[in-house]
């Protein structure tokens, strides 16, 4: 059963504590790829089941678990599995639930490797996707048009990479389970802290937890947590054979990361408020995305199934993507980078970058205009950001 801490004291305290008798605050990172067996018997039991230990760390290993835990318990599931990345998480995920000649709904708002691995690599194996168009996301007509008898998985990412458009779980959530379906919402862009999707009647969420989990751009991680029958699947199914494991060294960095996971989104969204209502304002800028304005689309949702607006934000300049280069190039304190998430602020072109496995017709469908810019708010001084968006944009 999980303890009725608040998500804020669970992120600092939860099952962090060491087991060792030299009693340090913090538990220990078990660096090993194998364990001893007593005797032939003992290691013949761990292998049948009729014993209880570790066997093999590509399988399990005590530091990763404390991570499996915490995330359980920070999301409200019953289970988690750590995986050595997002993209492995997502295709776990995928790879345990459907077979071929099945198929998978989803929004077609997506950070472009998911896009890509459903799009290209499903295909391969007889599995089709259907993506439905950001502009039918709050549709529930189209949602279910989309399901047939073969549908085996609902997938969804909110807030969306890169658009910031808001899906309202609860609606999506309601039509998967109409249909008997698991709804699967990738929820890195908010971290547990702001958005719980288990609550709100999602079966499982995902996370690159190279992002606010791990939160200092050190590690590549990843996670799914959701209920035991659909964990103990995916150790069947995929991550022991496929053996995407994350490495002990890399999840402590995780938990670590976790215990300042309030604070952290607290700050970013903050300055990500200060810095959109900044951008909102200035003479250069076109549209401005972050689901903290009441300008948003999806503001209403948001403000219900999230905590606080989290860090990212997308717009578009004046001049498109020409004006948009000039300025991402004159930057000198944000940083021209991929991923998010980090205590630096960092910046990218989505349609060049991160969705560039998008077509342009794909990108349209998903609502991603050539010209938008993604903002990942660090926690530097918002000042500091505003400044140097200013300067960037002053010279244009
Ligand atoms: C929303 C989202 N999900 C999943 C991923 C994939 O995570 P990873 O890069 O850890 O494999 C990313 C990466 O940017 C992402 O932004």
């Amino acid at each position: 059963m999980h303890t009725p801490l608040s998500p804020e004291t669970e992120a600092v305290h939860g099952n962090s504590a060491s087991p060792l008798p030299t009693l340090d605050l913090v538990a220990p990172i078990h660096m090993t790829s194998t364990f001893r067996f007593q005797d032939v018997d003992h290691g013949a039991g761990l292998f049948d089941g009729s014993r209880e230990g570790y066997v093999y760390s590509r399988m399990a290993n005590p530091t990763v678990d404390l991570l499996q835990e915490k995330l359980a318990r920070l999301e409200g599931a019953e289970d988690a599995v750590a995986t050595a990345s997002g993209m492995a998480a997502i295709a776990a995920v995928v790879m345990s639930l459907l077979k071929p000649g099945e198929n998978l709904v989803a929004a077609a708002t997506l950070y472009g490797g998911t896009f890509a691995l459903f799009n290209t690599h499903l295909k391969r194996w007889g599995i089709a996707v259907r993506f439905l168009p950001a502009a039918c996301f709050g549709d529930p007509a189209a949602i279910t048009a989309a399901i047939d008898s073969e549908t085996r998985l609902v997938f969804i990412e909110t807030p969306a990479n890169p658009t910031l458009d808001v899906v309202d779980i609860a609606l999506w959530a309601g039509i998967a389970r109409q249909h008997g379906l698991p709804l699967i919402v990738d929820n890195t862009f908010a971290s547990p802290l702001l958005q719980r999707p288990l609550a709100l009647g999602a079966e499982a969420v995902v996370h690159s937890a190279t992002k606010y989990l791990g939160g200092h751009g050190d590690i590549i991680g990843g996670i799914v947590a959701g209920s035991r029958k659909l964990t103990e699947r995916i150790r069947e199914n995929y991550t022991h054979l496929f053996g995407p494991c994350l490495s002990p060294f890399n999840a402590w960095l995780v938990l670590r990361g976790i215990k300042t996971l309030a604070l952290r989104m607290r700050r970013h969204s903050e300055s990500a408020m200060a810095i959109a209502q900044w951008l909102a304002g200035y003479p250069k800028i076109e549209r401005v995305y972050y689901p903290g304005l009441e300008s948003h689309p999806g503001h209403a949702i948001a403000r219900r199934q999230m905590k606080a607006f989290g860090g990212m934000i997308a717009f578009e300049i004046t001049g498109g993507l020409t004006a948009g280069k000039q300025m991402m190039n004159r930057l000198r304190l944000c940083t021209l980078a991929v991923s998010l998430g980090d205590c630096e602020t960092l910046i990218q072109h989505p349609a060049s970058m991160t969705h560039a496995t998008y077509s342009p017709a794909e990108r349209q469908a998903a609502g991603i205009s050539d010209g938008l810019i993604r903002l990942s708010v660090g926690l530097e001084a918002p000042e500091d950001i505003i400044a140097d968006l200013e300067q960037a944009m002053a010279r244009g």
